[in-house]
C-alpha cells in the first residue's frame, strides 16, 4: 500500500499477558509487509521511553513470536513518566519526566506510539496523547476488567490454565476426602474466579462482587457430605471478602500507579474453615503468576493478531489518541479519553452468576437455587 514511511515505536506496561509478544509479532508484520513501515521498541514500558532503550524490531528477531508468551520487549508496572521517582542532590523525589519521554521521541524519529497496557499504562498513554505525542493503545490484562473493552488477551488464557489445574486438584482431593481452596487472581473483578470455577466445576466460587460468610461455605460442605460427595472445591478470587470484611493484602509495591497487590484470601480461608469443619483436611494452593506463565490460548493469538493489526490500520490512518477494542464480537476503537478508569465487574445478578448457580454452585451468600 502507499503510504508515506513512518517509523512506529511500541512499548508494553504493567504486568504481563498471554499475547503481548502476538501484538508485538503483529504489529511488526502488518507494518512492514502491508504500509513499508520501520518498527523499533522500547524496553521496560515506559522507563526504556525515558532511558532511550530501544531495539529495532523486523521480521527476523519477531519470526516464530506469535505463540511465545510474556514480552521480548519486557515489561514493568512502575514507572510512570508523569510521577517518577528519580535521585537528586542524594535524595529520592517524584517528577514529571514525560517531557524527556517526548525528547526522546523526537530524537529517535519516531512518528507513532504503540501502548500495550492495562488502565495504568493507558492513563499514561491519554496523558502522553493529550501533550501532543502521536498515541494508539491496545489493551492488556488477564483480569478481563477494562471497561472500554469485551475482551483482553491473556484472559482466555488465564482461565484455559485455572481449568486444567482445577481438574488436577480434584483428583488429589477426591483421593483425600479433603476441601481444597484454589486461589485465583482477578484484583477486584471476579471473572477468572467464576469463568474458570465454572468450567472447572468449582462447588463454590467466591469473588469480590459478593461477600461471602464461613458458616453458608461449611453449610455446602456439609450438604455435599450428606450426599456422599467426599470433597469440596472452592475457587476464591484474590479480591474475594467476607461479609463486611476486607480483601487481603499481599504486598504494598511502592512506585506503582496501583500500590496494593492483592493476595493470601486462600490461605486465610483454608485456616479458617479448618477451625470449623472436624471430618475434612483442608489445603489451599494459590495459582499465582503461573495464570500469566507460557503461551498464550488459540483465542488469544487470534484476538493480539486482530488488535495489532487494527493498532497500526489506526497509525497509517493518522487516527492517533485511540485505544482498539471488541464491542459486540467486532473490532473497533475508543478515544482514550473515555477509556480510563471504573472496572468491568462481574454483575451479581448477571448471567455468568445465574449460570453457576442454576448449576449448584454456593457464591457463600446463603442464596441457592
Ligand atoms: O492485573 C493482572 C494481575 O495479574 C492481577 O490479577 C494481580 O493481582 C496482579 O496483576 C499481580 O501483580 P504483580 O505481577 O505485580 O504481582
Amino acid at each position: 500500500m502507499d503510504q508515506p514511511k513512518k517509523k512506529i515505536a511500541i512499548l508494553t506496561g504493567g504486568g504481563d499477558a498471554p499475547g503481548l509478544n502476538s501484538v508485538i509479532y503483529t504489529i511488526v508484520k502488518t507494518a512492514i509487509l502491508k504500509y513499508g513501515f520501520e518498527v523499533i521498541g522500547y524496553k521496560f514500558g515506559y522507563r526504556g521511553l525515558y532511558t532511550n532503550d530501544y531495539m529495532e524490531l523486523n521480521l527476523e528477531n519477531t519470526s516464530g513470536l506469535l505463540h511465545v508468551g510474556g514480552t521480548i520487549l519486557f515489561s514493568s508496572n512502575k514507572d510512570n513518566l508523569f510521577d517518577y521517582t528519580v535521585e537528586e542532590n542524594g535524595h529520592k523525589v517524584k517528577k514529571d519526566v514525560s517531557d524527556v519521554a517526548i525528547e526522546n521521541l523526537k530524537k529517535d524519529g519516531v512518528d507513532a506510539l504503540i501502548i500495550l497496557g492495562g488502565d495504568g499504562t493507558l492513563t499514561s498513554a491519554r496523558d502522553f496523547s493529550r501533550k501532543g505525542v502521536k498515541v494508539v493503545g491496545v489493551p492488556k490484562t488477564i483480569d478481563n476488567d477494562l471497561r472500554a473493552t469485551d475482551a483482553t488477551f491473556g484472559f482466555n488464557t488465564a482461565i484455559d490454565i485455572v481449568v486444567e489445574n482445577l481438574g488436577r486438584i480434584h483428583t488429589t482431593a477426591r483421593s483425600h476426602h479433603r476441601v481444597f481452596v484454589v486461589e485465583v487472581m482477578g484484583r477486584t473483578a471476579g471473572w477468572i474466579a467464576i469463568a474458570s470455577g465454572i468450567a472447572g466445576s468449582a462447588d463454590v466460587i467466591l469473588i469480590p462482587e459478593i461477600p461471602y460468610t464461613i458458616e453458608n461455605i461449611v453449610k455446602k460442605i456439609k450438604e455435599r457430605d450428606e450426599q456422599g460427595k467426599v470433597f469440596t472445591i472452592i475457587v476464591v478470587c484474590e479480591g474475594a471478602k467476607e461479609f463486611g470484611g476486607e480483601a487481603v493484602v499481599n504486598k504494598v509495591v511502592e512506585d506503582s500507579p496501583e500500590p496494593i497487590r492483592l493476595g493470601g484470601v486462600g490461605a486465610k480461608l483454608a485456616h479458617q474453615l479448618e477451625q470449623v469443619i472436624d471430618n475434612h483436611e483442608v489445603r489451599s494452593v494459590s495459582l499465582g503468576h503461573i495464570q500469566r506463565g507460557g503461551e498464550p490460548s488459540a483465542y488469544d493469538r487470534l484476538l493480539s493478531v486482530r488488535y495489532g493489526v487494527a493498532a497500526v490500520d489506526l497509525v497509517a490512518d493518522n487516527n492517533y489518541g485511540q485505544m482498539v477494542c471488541i464491542k459486540k464480537g467486532q473490532i473497533s476503537h475508543h478515544s482514550l479519553e473515555n477509556v480510563i478508569g471504573g472496572t468491568k465487574n462481574v454483575d451479581p445478578d448477571g448471567e455468568y452468576v445465574n449460570a453457576a448457580r442454576s448449576l449448584g454452585i454456593s457464591f457463600g451468600d446463603g442464596i441457592e437455587y
